[in-house]
C-alpha cells in the first residue's frame, strides 16, 4: 500500500517513521510512504503556500491553487476511486476510528492531505474524498493527524504484525451483536504478585477455553464501565 502525505514540514515525519513497526514495514516493502512538500507546489520565486483571509482575521489561509496542484502531481488517474482516497485532515471531519483504519487499509493509494496556520481555503474541500478530524481539540497541523492515521493503517496491513495480532485489540474485539466491537480484556506478565496485587488464577489455569471466556466478559465489563456507547 502506498500512503502519499502532503505537508509543509515533512521533517516533521522522519522520527515516527523511522523506528519500530512503520520502519520494518516500509523495510518489507508492505508500505510506501512518501512525503510530498507543498512548498514545491508554491507560487513564483518565493514559493508562497498562503495568504491573508478575504474579510479579514488573524492568521493565514493555504491557497487553493496550489493544494489542487499538489493533488494532481501525487493522484494516480489509472486507479479506481475504490482503491485510492483524498484525506484532508481537518477539525470539522469524521472523527476517525478503528473502522475507518481499517477501511483505509483496504486501499491502494491513501492520500493524506496536512493544513497548517490558520487552516485551508474552503474551496479546498472540493478537491477531497474525505475529511477526517482526530478528535475535538485544535492541534497546530494536520501533521500529527497524519502520522496517528498512518500509524493506525500500517500496523493492520497483511504481513506487518503477526498473523492475528490485531483480532484481540480494542475495537477490534466483536462483542455478541453486529457490528459492536469491545475493549481489550486485562493483561498481565511476570511477576504473579505485586505489592499484593495477584494475577488472576484463571491465566495461570492452562484452560484455555477458559481463559477465552474470561476474557470476554471482562472485555464486555469494561467497555460497559469505560465506552457503554460502544454497546448501543
Ligand atoms: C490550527 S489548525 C486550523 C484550525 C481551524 N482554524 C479551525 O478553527 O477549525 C491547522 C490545521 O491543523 C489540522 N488539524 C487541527 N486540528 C485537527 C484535528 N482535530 N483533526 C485533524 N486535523 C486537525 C488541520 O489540517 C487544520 O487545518
Amino acid at each position: 500500500m502506498k500512503i502519499t502525505i502532503l505537508t509543509l514540514f515533512p521533517q516533521m515525519f522522519s522520527g515516527p517513521f523511522s523506528e519500530s513497526i512503520i520502519k520494518r514495514a516500509q523495510e518489507k516493502g508492505l508500505a510506501e510512504i512518501n512525503l510530498l512538500n507543498i512548498r514545491d507546489f508554491g507560487i513564483g520565486q518565493h514559493h508562497v503556500v498562503d495568504d491573508k483571509p478575504y474579510g479579514g482575521g488573524i492568521g493565514m489561509i493555504m491557497k487553493v491553487d496550489v493544494i489542487d496542484s499538489a493533488l494532481q502531481k501525487v493522484k494516480d488517474t489509472t486507479l479506481p476511486k475504490t482503491q485510492q482516497k483524498i484525506v484532508l485532515l481537518d477539525p470539522r471531519g469524521k472523527q476517525f476510528q478503528q473502522s475507518i483504519a481499517r477501511s483505509f487499509s483496504t486501499l491502494n493509494q491513501l492520500i493524506l492531505l496536512c493544513a497548517h496556520y490558520e487552516g485551508i481555503d474552503e474551496r479546498v474541500r472540493n478537491l477531497v474524498d474525505e475529511t477526517i478530524s482526530i478528535g475535538d481539540f485544535v492541534v497546530t497541523g494536520g501533521e500529527i493527524p497524519a502520522m496517528l492515521i498512518t500509524d493506525a493503517v500500517v500496523r493492520l496491513l497483511t504481513g506487518v504484525l503477526k498473523d492475528g495480532a490485531t483480532q484481540h485489540e480494542s475495537f477490534n474485539i466483536k462483542g455478541d451483536q453486529d457490528n459492536q466491537v469491545l475493549l481489550e480484556y486485562p493483561q498481565y506478565t511476570t511477576p504473579q504478585q505485586y505489592h499484593g496485587q495477584k494475577v488472576p488464577d484463571i491465566l495461570l489455569s492452562g484452560n484455555h477455553k477458559e481463559i477465552d471466556k474470561w476474557r470476554q466478559e471482562k472485555s464486555l465489563e469494561l467497555t460497559k464501565l469505560h465506552r457503554p456507547d460502544l454497546l448501543q
